[in-house]
């Protein structure tokens, strides 16, 4: 069975209920049928149920629970959350309140259904959430950010992608591996790198189905190198080695580590002898995005790896990032990552 199958089979056994904002886009219609039809997961399609149903006459949308914030009479319930959970806070562009009265908000997330979306998820009606079909990765998120927030413990939202062989690899025995940040955090500090760390160890277990050995990489394997003359990165990792080790001692992590360091065997013992994790890691944290995105499109291309992501991970409760790009069977794969992620 392949790990998308895996993965579907134990989205299926959740029957976790996902939200999708998006009632507009034809691929999002078609996939929240597949996966209510499927049995993937419960499925709330937020939008005109007529206006739908004409949009996409040849769907069956009969499992499907069509919500529309329009008439919903949670609406005012959620727009007084919005308000409640964003007071005091101004708007970066105008310099006024975000909402200065509930109807405000009511207006916003009439007008923005991913805000909408997140606030059923904080509200508990739905566990968890996908977008991004026609919307860009910041307005998917920033709802996200700005009100349903981090998990304990963790202070930054990140992204991992869960990347897939598509042969043997001696130096990838499990067949799947986590790269993380690949599409997020830009430069990541230490402390935000710690958190990475955990959230990558915590989506190889609850979505990639592995146990994590955690690599912190560089171009420096513990302290052959430095670039103190320029980025400092090879202090930072170690920080961020540090921090992680503190705040999950139980975790297999280490670093800083170069990759072969991270993957060989032979050069782990070599460089790194007492590490636990060296020559054996499957979950790989990069010291920054351009490290990061550039590192799985190498293993993508040039490796045959299968790259599923970007995953959002370190959310309170979950919520995902469509591809613009993506197609209803990608739709389908993420609500039940998402599924997983709630459990
Ligand atoms: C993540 C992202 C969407 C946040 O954008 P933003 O809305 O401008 O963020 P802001 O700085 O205004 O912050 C909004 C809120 O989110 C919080 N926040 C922002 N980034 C965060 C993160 N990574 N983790 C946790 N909280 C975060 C802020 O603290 C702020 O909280 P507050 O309003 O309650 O005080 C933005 O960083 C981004 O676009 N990153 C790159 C994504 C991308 O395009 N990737 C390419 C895809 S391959």
């Amino acid at each position: 069975m392949s790990i998308l199958e895996k993965i579907k089979t134990e989205a299926s056994k959740l029957q976790k209920n996902i939200v999708l904002p998006e009632g507009e886009d034809g691929r999002v219609v078609k996939a929240s049928a597949e996966a209510a039809n499927t049995g993937l997961a419960v499925v709330t399609l937020l939008g005109d149920e007529q206006a739908i149903k004409a949009a996409n006459p040849d769907v069956d949308l009969k499992k499907v629970n069509i919500v529309n914030p329009i008439t919903n009479e949670k609406t005012v319930f959620y727009a007084e959350m919005l308000y409640k959970a964003r007071e005091g806070k101004i708007n970066k562009k105008t310099g006024l309140p975000e909402y200065a009265t509930v109807e405000d908000a009511k207006k916003a997330i009439l007008k923005d259904y991913t805000m909408y979306g997140a606030l059923m998820l904080k509200a508990g009606d739905v566990d968890g959430l996908v977008s991004g079909a026609c919307h860009s990765t910041a307005n998917t998120l920033r709802p996200g950010l700005q009100v349903i927030k981090t998990a304990p413990g963790i202070d930054t939202v990140s992204s991992c992608f869960i990347m897939i062989a598509d042969r043997e690899n001696e130096y990838n025995p499990d067949g799947v591996a986590v790269f993380a940040d690949c599409a997020i955090n830009i430069e990541p500090d230490a402390k935000q790198l710690a958190d990475i760390a955990i959230s990558s160890a915590e989506s190889a277990k609850s979505i990639a189905g592995i146990e994590p050995r955690v690599a912190m990489l560089s171009f420096s394997t513990k302290g052959s190198g430095n670039d103190d003359k320029y980025f400092k990165s090879v202090p930072k990792m170690q920080e961020a080695t540090a921090l992680a080790k503190e705040m999950a001692p139980d975790l297999k992590l280490d670093g800083e580590f170069q990759f072969d360091a991270a993957v060989s065997e032979k050069v782990g013992k070599l460089k790194a002898p007492d590490s636990p994790v060296a020559g054996k890691a499957n979950v790989f944290i990069f010291p920054n995005i351009n490290a990061g995105n550039i590192g799985y499109k190498i293993a993508q291309r040039f490796g045959g790896y299968m790259a599923l992501g970007p995953i959002c991970q370190g959310f309170a409760k979950p919520i995902n990032d469509l591809s613009r790009g993506c197609s209803a069977d990608d739709v389908v794969a993420v609500i039940a990552i998402t599924a997983l992620q709630a459990k």
